[in-house]
C-alpha cells in the first residue's frame, strides 16, 4: 500500500562538529550534516515542508528524482519563508536532496541528505548503510575558506578534509562473513572519488537510476560529483583493516593522488543470508551507438556561455540523443535534471555497462552520447555541470519540455 509520507526539513545555521575535537559554522536541514536520511517506496507520495531560517535563499533540488518540474527545487525559497515539496516517488535508487542557491557555499556548509527509494525485488544482504563522501576545504585557522575566488571557480573546490557522512575519515564496522549493500554517494563540490575498498573486490548493485542488469564485479568505481552507486561489499575476515580509499585521478586539474576517506574494521563473524542474484533488472536500451545524434552540447561553449543560456525545446514522447562534446582540459560531470538517460556511446565505442544515470563524466577531450525519453512532465528543466563551481560560473543551460 503507497503511504503517504510527511517531512519537516529547516535549513539552518548549526554548529558542525566534522571531527571529535573540530567544529565550524555549517548549513544543516534540522540542524545536521548531512541531514535526516529520507527512506520511501516506489508509490509512495512525499510531502516536505522546507523552512527557510537561514540568512540566505535556499531551496531543495531532489537529485534524480522525476518529480514534477514545478517541483525539482530550482526556485528559491526567501529567509523565513517556505515551501512544501509535494510528490511520488517514481524509482528505486539511491537518490540525494540539496540546496539549488548559492551551492558553492550551501553544500560545502552541509546542505545535503540521502534519498533511498526502494521497489519491490530488491537484492536481500546482511545490511545496509549510506556513506555520502564530501570534503571541506579550511584556511589556516580551521575555518571555511572564502568562497569563490576565480581560480576556484576554475579549478573547482577541493579541500584537504574527507568526509563520509558530515564526520572527518570515521572508522566503520562491518562483521566478518557478511556482505552489506552500501549506497555510495559523491555529494563533494568537486573532489571526483576513484573509490576503492582495500583493494578488494566489490560488486556493483545499481547506478544513479537503480539496479543495473546484472551485478559487475570490480575493485574500484570512479563517481564524479553527483553521481552514486550500489555495491555489495564484504564478506572479509575477522581482524582485516581496510582503507576506504580515492584512488589517484587525473581529471585534468592538480596533482592526483590517494587520500584515505574511511577506515573499515571487520569484526566478530555473524551469519551471513545474502544471496546475490545473477540478473538484477532488465534494461531496455533506448538506442544504438551508430543512430545520429539529436543535439550537440559543446562543454566549452556551455563553460564560457555564462548564467542565461537557453538550449532549444524537447517535446514530450521524442528520443533525445545528445552529444556531450568535451574540447576543454578538464573532466565534467554533467547532470540532467528530472530525467534519466542511458549512455549510448563513449567516443563512438558503446559503453561497457547499461544503466540508467542522471550525472555522467564526460572526460576532457572526449565525447558522450546520451540518449533519453522525455516522459510527460513539461515545464522548464535544466542541465548543468556537477562541479559546483563550474555550475556557479554559469556551466548550465534551461530549457523547456513541451507538451
Ligand atoms: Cu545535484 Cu542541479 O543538481
Ligand atoms: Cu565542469
Amino acid at each position: 500500500m503507497p503511504r503517504e509520507i510527511s517531512l519537516e526539513l529547516e535549513a539552518r545555521e548549526t554548529e558542525w562538529a566534522f571531527a571529535p575535537d573540530r567544529s565550524l559554522r555549517g548549513f544543516g536541514f534540522n540542524g545536521s550534516v548531512p541531514g535526516p536520511l529520507i527512506e520511501a517506496e516506489t508509490g509512495d507520495t512525499l510531502r516536505v515542508r522546507l523552512t527557510n531560517s537561514l540568512p540566505q535563499p535556499t531551496t531543495i533540488h531532489w537529485h534524480g528524482l522525476r518529480v514534477p518540474a514545478d517541483m525539482d527545487g530550482t526556485a528559491p525559497v526567501q529567509p523565513c519563508d517556505a515551501f512544501e515539496y509535494v510528490f511520488v516517488v517514481p524509482d528505486a535508487a539511491t537518490f540525494w536532496y540539496h540546496s539549488h542557491v548559492n551551492e558553492t557555499e550551501q553544500l560545502e556548509r552541509g546542505l545535503y541528505g540521502a534519498f533511498v527509494a526502494r521497489g519491490p525485488g530488491e537484492p536481500r544482504l546482511d545490511g545496509e548503510r549510506v556513506l555520502l563522501l564530501d570534503d571541506l576545504k579550511l584556511d589556516p585557522g580551521g575555518e571555511l575558506a572564502p568562497f569563490g575566488d576565480d581560480h576556484e571557480l576554475h579549478e573547482g573546490r577541493e579541500g584537504d578534509v574527507l568526509l563520509v557522512n558530515g564526520r572527518r575519515e570515521p572508522e566503520l564496522e562491518i562483521a566478518a562473513g557478511q556482505v552489506e549493500r552500501w549506497r555510495v554517494v559523491n555529494a563533494a563540490n568537486t573532489r571526483f572519488a576513484r573509490l576503492s575498498i582495500g583493494g578488494r573486490p566489490f560488486s556493483i548493485l545499481g547506478t544513479d537510476g537503480g539496479l543495473v542488469p546484472a551485478p559487475v564485479e570490480t575493485s574500484e568505481i570512479l563517481l564524479t560529483p553527483g553521481e552514486r552507486a550500489d555495491l555489495a561489499v564484504g564478506p572479509f575476515a575477522e581482524g582485516e583493516v581496510l582503507e576506504i580509499e580515492t584512488l589517484p585521478y587525473d581529471r585534468g586539474r592538480g596533482e592526483p593522488r590517494r587520500d584515505s576517506f574511511a577506515t573499515l574494521r571487520v569484526g566478530p563473524a555473524a551469519p551471513s543470508q545474502a544471496e546475490l542474484p545473477g540478473s538484477l533488472r532488465q534494461i531496455e536500451p533506448l538506442a544504438g551507438a551508430e543512430e545520429a545524434p539529436t543535439r550537440t552540447i559543446s562543454m566549452k561553449a556551455l563553460m564560457h556561455g555564462g548564467h542565461d543560456q537557453r538550449d532549444e525545446p524537447v517535446p514530450v514522447g521524442a528520443l533525445q540523443l545528445w552529444d556531450l562534446v568535451n574540447e576543454t582540459s578538464q573532466d565534467h560531470p554533467f547532470h540532467l535534471h528530472g530525467f534519466f538517460f542511458q549512455v549510448v556511446a563513449e567516443n563512438g565505442e558503446p559503453p561497457a555497462l547499461l544503466a540508467w544515470k542522471d550525472t555522467v563524466n564526460v572526460p576532457r577531450k572526449q565525447q558522450v552520447r546520451i540518449a533519453w525519453l522525455p516522459d510527460d512532465r513539461p515545464g522548464e528543466w535544466m542541465y548543468h555541470c556537477h562541479i559546483l563551481e563550474h555550475h556557479a560560473m554559469g556551466m548550465m543551460a534551461r530549457f523547456e519540455v513541451v507538451p
